[in-house]
């Protein structure tokens, strides 16, 4: 099952990639998660949506042949990152390649609620007709205080955690098998 992976955040340190890298890795029998540079986009503008910079389309393209959509989502005041923003606005425009692709949603923040809001109004904007991704219903990943839960190579390493990322991305794939 090929699944590309949107992740919020531009720093190499991300705590979200962390967690992208470590999903990748531990469900690799079942999926085969690519991480797209989404950083690399420019900002959207609808004056060259028509004719958009190659890297628009070699990803667009990647989320077309894609069986699935992971996204990765840190919080930036109470909503989602403007990068992660730019890309679903960039994939929603010309050719809407997100409508109908099953996706699911997982957060990683240092604070104590874990991206709940950010992943409010991602949910919220997944819905929107444009983008109308096949979103996993309930199956919701608040990671939170997520710096304590890697080890010194910044692998995800809290059991309980796991657990029961474990039993969503197992939803996921019986999801992505039913509405993909
Ligand atoms: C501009 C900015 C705004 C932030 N706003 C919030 C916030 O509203 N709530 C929260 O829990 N954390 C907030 N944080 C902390 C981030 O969630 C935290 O730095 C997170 O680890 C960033 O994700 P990353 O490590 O994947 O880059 C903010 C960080 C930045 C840089």
């Amino acid at each position: 099952m090929k699944i590309v992976a949107l992740v919020g955040s531009m720093s190499k340190e991300s705590n979200n990639r962390k967690v992208a890298e470590f999903m990748k890795d531990r469900y690799k029998e079942d999926l085969d998660i690519e991480i797209l540079p989404i950083e690399k986009l420019p900002m959207y503008n609808q004056d060259i949506e028509l004719d958009p910079p190659e890297i628009v389309i070699e990803l667009r393209e990647k989320i077309r042949k894609s069986d699935g959509i992971l996204f990765l989502t840190p919080e930036y005041n109470h909503s989602i990152p403007a990068v992660l923003k730019n890309a679903i606005d960039w994939f929603s425009r010309v050719e809407m390649v997100m409508i109908n692709k099953p996706s699911m949603v997982v957060g990683a923040t240092l604070g104590n609620l874990g991206t709940v809001r950010a992943q409010v109004h991602l949910r919220q904007i997944l819905n929107s007709g444009a983008v109308a991704t096949l979103n996993l219903p309930g199956n919701e990943v608040f990671i939170s205080s997520i710096h304590e839960k890697l080890d010194e190579t910044g692998k995800l390493v809290d059991e309980s955690t796991i657990e029961y990322l474990d039993e969503v991305v197992k939803n996921f794939i019986d999801w992505v098998n039913k509405v993909g």
